[in-house]
């Protein structure tokens, strides 16, 4: 497929990813279009629901560009969700008011597991079509971020048909049969290797696998569960897409243990949760991969003035940027519904005033 979308005009994310030198630090933040915008559920209102916005390519178009609208965000996330694979392979994505995602035909056993295909093609038709839409919308704007889930987060939301505290199915049945939930994670590795193909193909010009709920895996189990399939993908994507580096970014929530572990697998960035001083992580992966994140979201249910200082000492822990080395500024995990877009407008700001100042001194 060939595709002619107009230049970067800001490149800034781009090149922090790649470890060049930025005049600034380039942010976005996880969940920037969502319930915390009041544009966004005015959309969502009219369409009816996070599906329907989801796999319509206007409405998909429409919120993906909403945050970047307010705010001097250095990257576009395609709207979608990690969920669509799974719902894809046949499992029946559905949202409940107010409740999280779940499936109608979750992996209760045996027989569904060694039923499980990848999904048909032109299954996610829906999602490429959305990634060619927003790229061409964005017109060179700033970058457009493609992602997926890990294989092991996949299926946990597979095994236990919806978000979990404990995952005590998934996990009984690691210990219990490693054989099916191997069978699993080979299949979703497989699926997203190709998804995410498919969206590079389409237009991302990054792309980040979400490992949400690799942190609630014992060591040993995290390796052999979560990391070994990240890492497959990984080698499968094509890193190079019209002359263009295509920088993929791993994000392990709470694996702030692994991270030397997790920056051998070959992405170019790893994303941190806020537990992770950004410093320690600088001087633990050295000049490997460039670091992505990592204020935590509560932070901005504070005062502005206290926002500034905490985005302030989280630059600071990161230090002085320098070549070889990448920072791209987020936060630990999703923003909340309950944000304040004024809290983000100060965050933002503050990013790019403090970080100019960083590399001048
Ligand atoms: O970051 C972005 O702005 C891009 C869009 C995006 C969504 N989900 C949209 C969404 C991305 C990157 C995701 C990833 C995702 N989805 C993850 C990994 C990141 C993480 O948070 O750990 C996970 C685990 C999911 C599964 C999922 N989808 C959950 C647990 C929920 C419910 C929680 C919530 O915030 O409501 C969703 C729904 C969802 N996905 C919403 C959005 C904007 C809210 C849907 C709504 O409008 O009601």
């Amino acid at each position: 497929m060939s595709n002619t979308f107009a230049p970067l005009k800001n490149d800034t994310f781009l090149r922090a990813l790649l470890r060049q030198e930025t005049e600034y630090t380039p942010l976005w933040l996880m969940r920037q279009a969502g319930r915390y915008l009041p544009e966004y559920r005015a959309t969502r209102k009219g369409a009816g629901s996070f599906m329907s916005l989801a796999k319509n390519p206007d409405f998909a178009t429409e919120v993906t560009i909403q945050p970047l609208d307010r705010f001097k965000l250095d990257a576009a996330i395609l709207f979608s969700d990690i969920l669509t694979v799974p719902d894809a392979m046949g499992l029946g994505l559905y949202f409940e008011e107010g409740e999280g995602p779940k499936f109608e035909r979750p992996l209760k056993d045996e027989k569904a597991i060694m039923a499980l295909e990848v999904p048909p093609e032109g299954s996610l038709q829906y999602v490429f079509d959305a990634v060619t839409q927003i790229r061409k919308t964005l017109d060179g704007r700033v970058p457009l971020i493609g992602f997926s889930g890990s294989p092991w987060t996949l299926a946990c939301y597979m095994v236990e048909g919806q978000g979990s505290r404990e995952f005590h199915g998934i996990k009984a049945m690691m210990y219990k049969r490693p054989d099916l939930l191997e069978r699993i994670l080979t299949l979703n590795a497989e699926a997203v290797a190709t998804y995410l193909n498919a969206q590079i193909d389409a237009g991302a010009q990054a792309v980040m696998i979400f490992d949400s709920w690799g942190g609630a895996l014992a060591d040993g189990a995290y390796q052999r569960f979560s990391l070994k399939y990240m890492q497959d993908i990984v080698n499968k994507l094509q890193r190079e897409k019209d002359g263009q580096r295509i920088p993929c970014i791993v994000f392990t929530k709470g694996g702030g243990l692994w991270l030397e572990q997790i920056a051998d697998i070959g992405a170019d960035a790893l994303g941190l949760d806020w537990t992770v001083n950004l410093g320690q992580a600088r001087a633990r992966v050295g000049d490997k991969v460039a670091l992505q994140g990592n204020l935590d979201p509560a932070v901005l249910f504070a005062e502005p003035e206290q926002i500034r200082q905490q985005v302030t000492a989280a630059l600071q822990s990161y230090g002085k940027p320098s070549a070889g080395h990448g920072h791209v500024f987020n936060l630990g995990h999703g923003i909340s519904q309950f944000t304040s877009p004024d809290a983000v407008t100060v965050l933002v700001e503050t990013v790019h005033e403090v970080s100019r100042q960083q590399r001048q001194a």
